[in-house]
């Protein structure tokens, strides 16, 4: 392995030999001493009161160890706990069930299979209320008050708006050309592998808790425990196991949590909680849900001149998304795009219905998926309106390279970007110009064949201080490296990955910044005692915070032992040049010493009056978020006699900016291309009118596997951040964000001679053959 100039190289994941052989750890994995098992009782019903609940039957059952019901918490004030977003959410029931699969109850015991049948045999006296599934019946005056605990009587929960109101309102009136467009991102979950769940720990002992939890977060799940429970934080630790996908999902505090902490302090006994399949999909966090509305106007030639846009966000029965602190409505003020637009306004209206809580960000960073494919979406159905090719218009309209760093009308300052770049690219690697007249050949013929593109800027890496913060805690990240005598290197870090590769990646960059061999590097992540403290991993933030900390660090013990080489080489810290990763006396090639020997000389030999040792821990604070961008191109057939859509190509060009491992950048793509895809043609978190949830299981809810799943072609521009230590932009959400418009872009497109401006996802057979069947075109 090369010691140096390892950033950039297809390295082999650390993580999969432990993987592959299923020697990896994950919560279900651990089994504590006298461990107890947590089931919880949920409502069949989606607006409810509770009139009683009776326990006995349950407690008879043999091996239930006891019964926890709001009543109980409610005495030690934790009935409710704060959500990230600045609501509350009930932990278990008090008074009323406002979603189904509400939790009700928690029964322990000492074996799963006893919790189980103690739950089942908790009765619960539920009086049925009226139920509002729909976010704008939510809002009519006469429609049932949800949340009676709050103080405003409404189902609003808040209104948040950004940018030029007057000034769009203006450029829209005088427009040459205005289309206007409703676009739904229906609920969908991220539905991860392995679902959520948890070990408390409570050891009378020593005072101590230890919480094994499937956490994307770590810390701040240590921090959160602490101010809700009134632990004092340094008697908690948090583990986050090796985590089987999280993709937001694992990012909030849940009942089961809490739940099982509460069990845990009760009986003095570890108390596990795991969820069903069923339970994670149909309680723990969705995604989307947002019903949005955008106005373009243009002129005649294709010039954007301002964007207006209109959403009603449904949160379900509590507002418990996961944004930073000051973005009730995340960074969905990306939504001007890749596109120059003078002037824009965007506002957001939050809602309650008798739906799950959540609003997770999925493989998103807060609601940028959503801005993405309104976005890209509205600039099809604008190039339609004038009769233009949607290329053409994406290309006339983007952010030039010379304009970057970029002030867009919403306010971002995005770093870098060539965008024309990666839509060239990714045109001429489908042959555009020949799909565009093979299209018009078949559309002769009746054949429907459809193109879709979809340019989407991104912007990832939560962030800056000042202005990013969860529940207060500044979003920083962090790293901390320790070499050992013999020149080996554990780091860890403040994230916590779940399956993204973050052992060699991270491994990589400091590798790379010590002058070391990337296997002689050890990185680790997830234990609150150990490793510094960071704001976890999600939405695309690792790269941009941690991966700088990362590099940040590696300098920082650079900056130690060139101290220590210059004692060795017996010169000046000035006379040494840094050359291949080693120290060398300037001008002397023959004279220099690698970080192995600096290790050593470290703890046997350091110069008079430096400290022994070679450590550096370093807490970055990115002075920007990263924008990374792509184009995807989608190429659709549609045969009328079945309605099915076959994606012939897909073809993604991405430009994440500086890649430190192009395998595992190419994984992320595939895979986010394939969730891209499920959500496009084949999910959805459905109810029915009485708030039961359809979608409670993997026969309702499609996951695409390899089976359906298209060949994905990628390639990239390489575009760096001027602002990252390494010049990296993150990378893992794009292909979620970017490729649903570019798939329903291309349906749209294959229908375009029929009249169709626009489909709703997921794009079922279904819909496409009430489509067809309207045209009188298939049965
Ligand atoms: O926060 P999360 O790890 O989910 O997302 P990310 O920062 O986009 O990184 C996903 C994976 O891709 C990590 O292993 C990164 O180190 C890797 N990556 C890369 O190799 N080069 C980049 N420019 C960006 C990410």
């Amino acid at each position: 392995m090369e010691t140096v100039a390892v950033v950039g190289k297809p390295v082999k994941r650390k993580e999969d030999p432990r993987f592959i052989q299923g020697l990896g750890r994950y919560l279900d994995d651990i089994v504590l001493p006298r461990m107890a098992y947590l089931a919880l009782v949920r409502s069949p019903y989606a607006h409810a009161r509770v009139r009683a609940i009776r326990t006995d039957a349950a407690l008879a059952i043999p091996g239930v160890l006891a019964v926890i019901t709001g009543e109980d918490l409610e005495k030690a004030g934790l009935a409710w706990m704060p959500t990230l977003a600045g609501d509350r959410q009930m932990v278990l029931a008090t008074g009323k069930v406002l979603f189904q699969y509400q939790e009700v109850a928690a029964v322990v015991a000492e074996t799963r299979e006893a919790a189980y049948d103690g739950a089942h045999a908790v009765e619960v006296e539920y009086e049925p209320l009226p139920v509002v599934v729909d976010p704008f019946a939510a809002l009519r005056p006469d429609a049932p008050v949800l949340r009676e605990d709050r103080e405003q009587k409404t189902n609003h929960i808040w209104h948040w708006e950004v940018g030029d109101r007057e000034g769009t309102e203006a450029a829209l009136r005088s427009a040459e050309v205005v289309v206007k467009q409703d676009v739904r991102f229906q609920r969908v979950h991220p539905a991860p592998l392995e679902p959520c769940g948890c070990i408390a720990d409570y050891n009378r002992g020593t005072g101590r808790l230890t919480l094994y939890v499937t956490s994307q977060a770590p810390h701040a799940h240590r921090t959160l425990l602490s101010m809700v429970a009134g632990i004092p934080e340094h008697l908690i630790r948090v583990v986050s196991p090796d985590v089987g996908g999280g993709f937001g999902n694992k990012v909030p505090v849940y009942p089961g949590y809490v739940c099982a902490v509460v069990a845990s302090l009760k009986l003095g006994r570890p108390v596990k909680w795991v969820e069903t399949r069923t339970e994670n999909l149909t309680t723990t966090h969705f995604a989307r849900d947002y019903h949005m509305t955008a106005e373009i106007a243009a002129t005649r030639d294709g010039r954007v001149r301002a964007l207006r846009v209109k959403t009603i966000a449904d949160h379900g029965a509590f507002d418990a998304q996961a944004n930073p602190s000051r973005y009730p409505a995340g960074l969905f003020s990306i939504c001007t795009g890749s596109y120059d637009f003078p002037v824009a306004f965007a506002e957001v209206d939050a809602v309650y219905t008798n739906k799950a809580p959540g609003g997770v960000a999925y493989r998103c960073s807060f609601r940028v998926t959503e801005a993405s494919y309104l976005i890209e979406r509205t600039m099809d159905v604008l190039a339609a309106e004038l009769g233009m090719d949607p290329a053409e218009l994406r290309r006339k309209n983007f952010v030039r390279p010379e304009q970057f760093p970029y002030r867009s009308a919403l306010g971002w300052t995005y770093d870098s970007g060539n965008y024309a770049a990666a839509l060239d690219l990714a045109l001429e690697m489908i042959g555009y110009a020949d799909l565009r007249r093979e299209q018009a050949e078949k559309r002769r013929r009746g054949e429907l064949m459809g193109i879709g593109i979809s340019s989407f800027t991104e912007i990832v890496g939560a962030g800056p201080s000042h202005s990013f913060d969860i529940a207060g805690i500044k979003m920083f990240d962090s790293c901390e490296i320790r070499v050992h005598p013999t020149g080996k290197v554990l780091a860890r870090l403040g994230t916590r990955h779940q399956g993204q590769g973050h052992e060699t990646t991270f491994a990589q960059v400091i590798a790379h910044e010590l002058g070391v061999p990337v296997e002689d590097v050890i990185v680790e992540e997830g234990d609150t005692d150990t490793a510094p403290y960071g704001l976890g991993t999600y939405a695309s933030r690792s790269t941009p915070t941690a991966g700088g900390a990362a590099a940040l660090a590696g300098r920082r013990v650079r900056e130690k032992a060139r101290k220590i080489a210059a004692h060795l080489l017996e010169c000046g810290e000035d006379d040494l040049e840094w050359v291949d990763g080693r120290f060398q006396v300037r001008g002397a090639p023959g004279r220099s010493v690698g970080m192995k020997e600096v290790a050593f000389a470290a703890y046997t030999n350091p110069p008079p009056g430096v400290e022994p040792g070679l450590e550096a821990v370093f807490y970055y604070d990115p002075p920007n978020l990263t924008f990374p961008f792509g184009t995807y191109v989608c190429v659709v057939d549609i045969d009328k006699g079945t309605s099915e859509v076959k994606v012939r190509r897909f073809v993604a060009v991405d430009d994440c900016g500086t890649v430190i491992n192009p395998m595992i950048v190419e994984g992320q793509i595939h895979g986010g291309l394939t969730e891209g895809y499920g959500i496009a043609f084949m999910q959805e978190i459905a109810y029915d009118e009485n708030g039961n949830c359809l979608s409670g299981n993997f026969t309702e809810y499609l996951v695409p596997t390899a089976v359906e799943a298209p060949r994905w072609e990628t390639a990239r521009t390489v575009t760096p951040s001027p602002h990252h230590p390494i010049g990296a932009k993150g990378v893992g959400e794009s292909p979620n964000v970017g490729s649903p418009a570019a798939f329903v872009n291309a349906v749209v497109d294959a229908l375009s001679p029929l009249g169709v401006r626009h489909i709703d996802m997921p794009i079922t057979r279904e819909k496409v053959w009430r489509i067809l069947r309207a045209h009188g075109i298939t049965g």
